[in-house]
């Protein structure tokens, strides 16, 4: 078993060299089991995100990568000439790319790497396309594992003292390094500061309770882990100093949609005077788009409200709205903590200074 350093294991790892395969760390069966999905074409890669057997922005945008690499081997299989071999390329990077439509960093990871074959003569054999995706997934990979550790310094010196209320799970399972907003704590915890992290269960899918309590107690840093509803009433006893997320997607003007639960939490932060803040890449960033209506938000299976961790919960015949997303406005995020620096205050202006410098 690979893990990282004090830590839980890496979320995904490429074995062998382009005809090798992606092993991912089934995320639906943790805590339980540490089992790894051994993929080796597009249709495993596509159904372990869409599953979130890989899940968190970053983290699928460096399988979608490797997924591309997953079909040139998959060409090189099937003996496929040149220009065959690049068009099943191409075509199962649409595939990859809208596998989950929120998290920007998917089709971003995506189309970088299909720009890695695009100088490509058209007669450069399946292999030679493969050795490329490869080489740019893992470039992707590698500088994740940086940007994370870029975010968790600057985040660790904004973040104020005292006890920290998080959402959803933003660490080294949801990316190629430490995480994000969870990245920021355990940078935080690195450097000698004392508090307890307080952890929403993030409903339906436990991503909090299962994943962000388990990186915690790997690391041995206290974690409580509360309910959704259960975050009104802790942010009212004014133990929590800060509030901080991570991000799938933020717009030009700083709008930002995370986890379902996110924006209601952002609300309550700032009903309690409390900082909330966003740690995300700079591949989380759609500057294409202005505001938080443009952002496509993913409606996922009635199942996993009505019948929680396979559960049933709900009668037969109920229905289930589940959005897997919501999106915070600008005007309630403190600052986003970014690779390059805190975005503070937040808005067009300091988002694109930052970004451009
Ligand atoms: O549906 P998920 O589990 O993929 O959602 C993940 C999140 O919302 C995370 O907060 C976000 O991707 C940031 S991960 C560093």
């Amino acid at each position: 078993m690979s893990r990282t350093v004090g830590g839980p294991p890496e979320s995904l790892r490429w074995v062998g060299d382009v005809t090798g395969q992606l092993e991912i760390l089934d995320q639906t069966r943790l805590p339980g089991a540490l089992e790894w999905v051994a993929c080796r074409d597009v249709a495993t890669v596509v159904e372990a995100i869409k599953s979130l057997r890989v899940r968190g922005a970053p983290a699928i945008g460096i399988a979608g990568g490797y997924g591309l690499a997953v079909a040139a081997g998959e060409a090189v299989h099937d003996r496929l000439l040149s220009e065959a071999a690049r068009a099943h390329v191409l075509a199962r990077a649409e595939e990859l790319a809208t596998a989950r439509p929120t998290a920007v960093n998917l089709r971003w990871a995506v189309e970088r790497c299909v720009a890695a074959i695009d100088h490509l003569p058209g007669d450069t054999p399946a292999d030679a396309l493969g050795q490329a995706l490869l080489a740019e997934a893992r470039a992707i990979h590698a500088e994740d594992r940086e940007l994370c550790a870029a975010i968790g310094r600057h985040g660790a010196a904004e973040l104020p003292a005292g006890d920290i209320l998080t959402h959803c799970n933003t660490g080294a399972l949801a990316t190629g390094g430490a995480g994000t907003a969870l990245g920021v704590i355990t940078a935080a915890w690195d450097a000698g500061r004392r508090f307890t992290v307080f952890a929403d269960e993030t409903r339906p899918l436990f991503q909090g309770a299962r994943l962000t309590a388990w990186e915690l107690v790997e690391r041995g840093i206290p974690v409580t882990v509360l309910v959704d509803s259960a975050a009104g009433h802790l942010l009212a006893t004014g133990r929590i100093a800060t509030v901080i997320v991570g991000a799938d997607r933020i717009t030009a003007c700083g709008d930002t949609a995370n986890k379902i639960g996110t924006y209601s939490l952002a609300v309550l932060a700032a009903a309690h005077g409390v900082p909330f803040y966003v740690a995300a890449p700079s591949s989380t960033f759609d500057l294409a788009i202005d505001s938080g209506v443009e952002i496509p938000i993913e409606e996922r299976a009635a199942e996993e409200v009505l019948a929680p961790l396979g559960v049933r919960a709900a009668p037969a015949g109920a229905a289930a709205f589940n959005p897997a997303f919501d999106v915070t406005p600008a005007r309630l995020i403190r600052g986003i903590i970014t690779e390059r620096g805190v975005i503070t205050p937040v808005n067009r202006d300091t988002i694109r200074h930052m970004l451009s410098g």
